[in-house]
């Protein structure tokens, strides 16, 4: 690796599913059983140093201020890919930085690995494209492949045992179709059953589980005709169809996964009611409690008010839609 950069820095911003990644169709290459569609979030996003050094025996990965052996040594793994490609053994220093909670159905992983992806690729002198640096980002965490890219974006399934077709792709930038989302926290801390332990288990007992993945590509299908006519209406009915349709799988998983709080529930309500009130709002949620309101930028403040005033909502954040993944400069 000499006369390479050895550091570097990027941004990523998290995102938000309006069709749902749940279930792998394998483990070791993370490729996922159905494809999904997103919007990646201006306002919420990790940036990431990382410095490969000749005077390391380890990694040392400090993420949000501390140390997390779990979460190292998933960087780790993540960085060994990184490793390979760039024909090195040197360990790296990594830095990295939320400025939203983490591991609270946020999508911190997403953005997480996909900051790494960039800042590892570019700091160890790999030349990977957008697609590549998204198929390696996937083997972080699904959702990461999404953010490498801005606006609305879709994750491809893919077919091949390789994974070499499992990879995201921009649908539509962000200023081709403004819009907002408003997210509702009721709760900051990590959440119990991660992702990746859900998905084991739904796949592993939900009598639902088939019918969710091969249901998959047709509510792919009808969003991007959605995305394509700029039909809210119809976007935002998918998105809470392809969330519940999730939470149905989660819930009928043994045993059942409720990522919901009572707040959660009372923000589901509240949405529906402000839309028999007139205002263009529909919710999402992840594996998390955490409600994700998508509407249009003109209704983005009355709904912020809205749910800051529901029970149990501890603050509300808004975002317009993110650009892609880029590098910034370094802090020292
Ligand atoms: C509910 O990408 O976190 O947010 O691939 O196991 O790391 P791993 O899972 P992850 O799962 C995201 C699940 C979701 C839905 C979504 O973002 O599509």
């Amino acid at each position: 690796m000499t006369q390479k950069p050895l550091k570097a820095s990027a941004r990523a911003h998290s995102n938000i599913a309006l069709i749902k990644y749940w279930g792998k169709r394998e483990i070791a290459l993370n490729l996922p059983a159905v494809g999904s569609l997103s919007v990646a979030l201006a306002d919420l996003y990790t940036d990431t140093q990382v410095e490969f050094s000749e005077s390391l025996d380890e990694d040392d990965v400090i993420l949000d201020g501390h140390e997390n052996a779990k979460s190292s040594r998933r960087i780790s793994q993540f960085i060994d890919l990184v490793r390979a490609q760039a024909r090195t053994d040197l360990r790296a220093k990594v830095r990295s930085r939320n400025n939203f909670p983490t591991g609270a159905g946020l999508a911190s992983s997403a953005s997480g690995f996909a900051a790494l992806a960039l800042a590892a690729t570019k700091a160890a002198g790999v030349d990977l494209s957008p697609r590549e640096l998204s198929i390696l980002a996937r083997q972080g965490s699904g959702s990461a492949a999404r953010s490498l890219f801005g606006g609305f974006v879709e994750m491809h399934r893919g077919e091949k045992a390789d994974g070499s077709d499992a990879y995201a792709e921009p649908v539509l930038d962000a200023d081709e179709w403004p819009l907002s989302l408003v997210i509702a926290i009721t709760e900051t801390e990590p959440k119990k059953v991660d992702s990746t332990e859900g998905m084991q288990s739904s796949a592993a007992s939900s009598a639902f589980y088939q019918s969710w993945v091969d249901s998959s590509p047709d509510d792919l299908a009808a969003m991007r005709a959605a995305i394509a006519q700029r039909d809210f209406q119809a976007v935002g009915e998918l998105t809470e169809y392809s969330c519940l349709k999730m939470h149905g799988l989660m819930l009928s998983a043994k045993p059942g996964l409720l990522y919901w709080n009572p707040a959660t529930v009372a923000l589901i309500h509240r949405v529906r009611e402000l839309r028999k009130e007139g205002l263009s709002v529909y919710f999402t949620i992840d594996a998390g409690p955490q409600v994700k309101a998508l509407c249009l930028p003109q209704d983005k403040q009355a709904v912020s008010n809205a749910l800051a005033e529901v029970t149990g909502v501890q603050s509300v954040r808004s975002s317009e839609l993110g650009p892609a993944a880029h590098l910034i400069a370094d802090d020292e």
